[in-house]
Formats: structure tokens, sequence, C-alpha cells
């Protein structure tokens, strides 16, 4: 995610920005700019690369004399890393400096329009689209001008804003993405996250939906969305500096699995509208996507399962071949690929040595090429022909949670898409796809607020030696993702099996006591799986499953029970997998294990 910080004071704002952007560098980012107004100018210096370069550039604030500012550290969505695209951003006449950290899912529409009223644009930003409508509507009064966008925008955001005509003071306001105010002994502060106010005060306002907050440098104010000020009560943090950077969390994993429900709205809302799916990126009509006559997913670890549930969904959905490869692999089995086939390289980091080769494989073949990727601006994101992006953004711990159902969603959206060109499936069964969709952050949530039960479950297993997750169809395709989370941050030996295969050598391994997850959303395979959980509890078998709510048939054959709430049979995946992350993860605290950096694993493996 982005990072904002904002100041107003006694002091100079450029060191005070400059320290509490490094307070963000966690968050991940590619770019980084203040803006100081200096008692005639708003200032911006912005340098792409990590902050250190900017504090060179600013002799670490002291080229940009001023009290008060507002900072940013970019993590890019909309235009790659580039001194343009860096925040903040100016309004033409450079009287208003913006900084955002969100997505404003309406701003090709807007820009647009303010294009047509001859506004002209330095980057390919979606946030250069608030600068100038702030611009338009503001008439004299920053709060007003503010409401007036605030009704037009869409999407998520929380700004910092400076007017130079109003230099005393310093701006936000925030929707769906993170804002708080600190309130300091010789000045106050605005910021995404509090790691960047801790040095100067524990003392904060934590800003709700469409509240604006207006800073002098001895007092704050807030109103709402008509404009009408409102009493805040603030709070006293008693976080360490080190805690705080996990927003309080103990672990990276665990904060970003509880940012879930919001990745998985932030990939999936921009792409929905007007009851259709709009996934301009894709770059293909409804006639080229039909010319498509197979796909090939090519990935590794998570990302190679997500590919995996992508065949059962496309395949079942869309009725189009699907053939999922470990990149490692395609790359060097010289794959057969045909001029009316897309290969789709899945990665989060976009720079995983073997997709990457892979890719180059697939476009040395001359067949087309896309990615669905998180890093913007990454190899793969710029070498595909065409790039998906999930915005789930940064992701610090090595084992992936948000990016990987960042993925799923972006397979979906594509499934449904590809399944609408060919007339798989009728618009009512679109609109069902789609209620079910936009109900998954929601449903991720409630499942995400019931650890408790979970952490308890995990804690009879942190001595286990071996553990098996097993389902059937795309079931199966889960208990790849699951088992690799458990061996991956617990170093419990772990194997995901087709349901109906385990009888073919694998449940010799089955002892007293072995626990078996035993994955069960399926409805048409119910019976099936049902009877491969007979046959290993029979042999000893403790087993877990993880299904429907409302299959209570299941507790005739299972050892414990967790239920997940009701979605078309395409996304359960979605869902599965969440009681799964926290079962992995408080099994690998039970152990002490080093959650966020597993031994021998690197977050991106860019070497083969
Ligand atoms: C997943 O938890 C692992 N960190 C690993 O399997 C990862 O999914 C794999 O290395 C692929 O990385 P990528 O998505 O960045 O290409």
């Amino acid at each position: 995610m982005c990072g904002i910080v904002g100041y107003i004071g006694e002091s100079q704002a450029a060191p005070v920005l400059l320290d509490g952007l490094s307070k963000l560098e966690y968050r991940g980012y590619d770019s980084a700019g203040i803006a100081v107004y200096d008692g005639e100018q708003i200032q911006v210096q912005k340098a792409v690369g990590r902050l250190k370069v900017l504090s060179e550039l600013t002799h670490d604030g002291a080229t940009m004399p001023g009290c008060s500012g507002i900072g940013h550290t970019r993590w890019a969505t909309h235009g790659a890393p580039s001194g343009a695209n860096a925040h903040p951003h100016y309004n033409q006449s450079e009287t208003i400096a913006v900084v955002h950290n969100g997505i404003i899912e309406n701003y090709l529409k807007l820009r647009k329009r303010l294009e047509e009223k001859g506004y002209q644009f330095r980057s390919d930003t979606d946030t250069e689209v608030v600068a100038h409508l702030l611009d338009r509507y503001y008439k004299g009064d920053p709060v007003e001008a503010i409401t007036k966008i605030m009704h037009r925008v869409e999407g998520s955001y929380a700004l910092g804003i400076i007017f130079k005509e109003h230099p005393g003071h310093i701006y936000a306001v925030r929707k769906d993405s993170p804002l708080i105010v600190g309130h300091g002994k010789d000045g106050n502060l605005i910021a995404s996250d509090v790691p960047a106010v801790l040095k100067y005060t524990r003392n904060v306002y934590f800003i709700q939906n469409e509240e604006i907050a207006v800073l002098t440098g001895e007092t704050i104010a807030f109103y709402n969305v008509d404009g009408e000020e409102i009493q805040k009560g603030s709070t006293t943090i008693d976080w360490d500096i080190n805690a705080a950077e996990k927003g309080g969390y103990e672990h990276f994993m665990l904060k970003e699995m509880y940012e879930q429900p919001q990745t998985v709205r932030d990939t999936l809302s921009p792409r929905i509208k007007d009851g259709s799916i709009v996934i301009e990126e894709l770059g293909m009509d409804e006639e080229e996507i039909r010319g498509i006559r197979k796909i090939h997913i090519v990935a590794c670890g998570s990302a190679y399962h997500a590919g995996v549930t992508a065949k059962y969904v496309f395949e079942g959905m869309a009725r189009i071949p699907v053939e999922v490869d470990l990149a490692s692999e395609f790359r060097y089995r010289n794959p057969i690929l045909m001029d009316d086939e897309l290969v789709i390289v899945i990665s989060q980091s976009g720079e995983t040595a073997d997709s990457l080769a892979a890719l180059r494989e697939a476009k040395r073949k001359g067949v087309k090429t896309l990615g669905i990727v998180n890093v913007v601006g990454s190899s793969i994101a710029r070498e595909a022909d065409r790039v998906m992006y999930t915005w789930a953004g940064p992701e610090i711990a090595v084992a992936t949670t948000k990016a990987y159902t960042a993925q799923l969603i972006a397979e979906y959206l594509l499934a449904v898409k590809f399944a609408q060109a060919r007339g798989e499936v009728t618009e009512a069964e679109v609109e069902g796809y789609l209620k079910d969709l936009q109900r998954l952050p929601d449903q991720i949530e409630m499942l995400l607020s019931n650890k408790e039960r979970i952490q308890h479950f995990a804690n009879r297993y942190i001595a286990a030696k071996d553990v098996f997750f097993v389902g059937r169809g795309i079931d199966y395709a889960i208990s790849l993702e699951g088992s690799l989370k458990l061996k991956e941050i617990s170093y419990i030996h772990s194997e995901a099996y087709a349901a109906g295969e385990l009888k073919h050598g694998t449940i010799s391994l089955i002892e007293e006591g072995t626990l078996v997850a035993a994955v069960v959303t399926q409805e048409n395979l119910y019976k099936k799986t049902v009877s491969n959980m007979v046959e290993l509890t029979s042999r000893g078998a403790f087993v877990l499953a993880v299904t429907n709510a409302g299959n209570r048939e299941i507790e005739k054959a299972a050892d414990y029970v967790v239920y997940i709430p009701q979605t078309n049979k395409y996304f359960t995946n979605s869902l599965a997998i969440i009681p799964l992350q926290l079962f992995s993860y408080y099994v690998a605290v039970g152990k002490g294990c080093d959650v966020d950096k597993p031994r021998n694993l690197a977050k991106s493996v860019t070497v083969e």
C-alpha cells in the first residue's frame, strides 16, 4: 500500500515528513515525494526508488524550508513507477498538492471529463484526478471543495491535501483506506498508520470513513461529508514501534490475512460496473475471447495452486480447455503452443525466475500472454502482452495469503468474462456470480472473526509429524494450498492428495491419530469424499472437515468440522482457504517458528 504523512507546526516540516515516511517503508513502495509550503509556493520534490534517494536530493529536507507539508511513499497501482507518477500531485496552477493511498475506481471517466474541460494531466495516475477536481470545485473554502469531490469520486482513498491559499492548514479525508491524525506538543500530523507519528505523539484520532480533518499547528477540527463540524475522541497508543508496523498484529502474515476482505474488494470492485464485468486491461473483445481455443496457466507455488483452481473454474464455467503447468517444468518441456491459445502467467512478485522464463518461452513461440501480477511494473507485468493486476498491496510475509486470494478473484472475473463471451452462461447466471463474488469480502471477514476456534484446534497439532489435505475437484486445488501453507511456515511435513487417489498408495501412511484435513465443498462430490473420509477414520486418522454451512450430515464422518458460508460452487476456495491459513498460522506460532520469514525461503525466488 502507499503511505501518506503530513505535518504542520513549529518545526521544519520536511525532516518530519521524511522521518514519518521512513516509518512506513515496511508497507512497500517504489517511489516517494514530499510537498512543503515555503511561505510563497508549494515546493514538491519526488524520487523513484528508496526513500534515501529523496533524502539525499533534499539534503534530509534542508532544501525544502517550511512548517507545513505532506509526503508519500507510492506502491504503484495505476501507472508504472516513475518520477511523473510519484506523489504529491499538483493541480495545474500548483496551488493545491495531494497525496493519496487507495484506488479511484472511476478515475478514467473523471479524467476524460476534466480533459474535455481543458485540464492537462502530467501523470498516468488515478490520484492526479483528485488534484484537478479540487481545483475545479475550490472557490475559497477547502472543506467545501473536499466535500464536493467526495460525492464524485468512487473507490478507496486516504488523502493529504495542502492549499497554497491556506498555508496555516493541512487537510485529510478518507474512505476505506486507513488514516490517522496525531496531536503533538509542537505540531499536528496525519499518517496512513501509527508508526509514522509515534516519535512525536501517542495521542491519535482514527478518522472514520468520509470524515475530514483540518489541522493547524495547534488545533484539529473534524467535519462530516456534509461539511458539518463533528466531535471526535482521541486514543492513546501503547504499542511499541515494532508492533505498530504490523498494525498491532503479532506478524505481517496475520495482518495480511486480516487485510483480505479489503484486498479482495479492491481487486473485485473496480472491475464490476453497472452489473457487468469490465476488464479493460485484458485488451480483448468478445470475438477475440471466443477465438481463444485453449488456455495454459503457468506459475510456481501458491500461484500455481491458484492456477489449479482456475482450471476447474474456467473449464466448468466457460467450457474452455485449460492446462496448468509448474513454470519450472513448462520452460523446459518444449511446450506445444498454438497461436489461437493464451498463456496466463500468475505471479505475486512478478519476478519469479521460472515464471518469467516460462513467459519468455511462450512469447518466443508467438502465443498471446497475460500476466496476473501483484507488483506493478515488475518484470512479468512489463513483459507480458497484457497484465491484470491483483490490487492486494505489498505482501511482506513470505507465505502468501492476500495475494493468493486476490489471484483467485482475478481468475473468477476472467472465467465469467470468457463464459459470457462464449455464450456458456445466461445473464441470470452472471448476475448470480456477481452477487456471490461481491459477498465474498464480508464472508471472509466472518471466517476471520472466529479465529479462536481454529487457534484452539491448531494448538493440538503443534507436535504433528505428518498432516494430509484431501479434496476432490476444486477442493483438491485448495488442499494443495492448505498443505503448502502448513509446511512452509510450521516445517511439519504435509501432502495434498486428490481424495480419490489416496487408496492408490498414500493411505498406507495413515496411522492412529494422523490428522487429515478433508475439504468438502462440492455438492456433487460430497458422497465420494465422505466415503474417503470413512476409509481414513477407519484406519485411525483424525479427520478435520471444511465444508459448507448447513451440511451437518458430514459430522457423522468427521472428527472436527469447520463450516464456511454458502457461496457459488466455483468460489468456495476463497472461503475454505481462510480456516486453513489460520490453522497453519497458529500451528507455526505454537511451534515458535519465524512465521514471517520461514527458514530457507525467500519472498521472491528470482533464481532458478
Ligand atoms: C507461497 O506462500 C510461497 N511464498 C511461494 O510458493 C510463492 O507462491 C511462489 O514462490 C511464487 O511466487 P510469485 O507468486 O511471486 O511468483
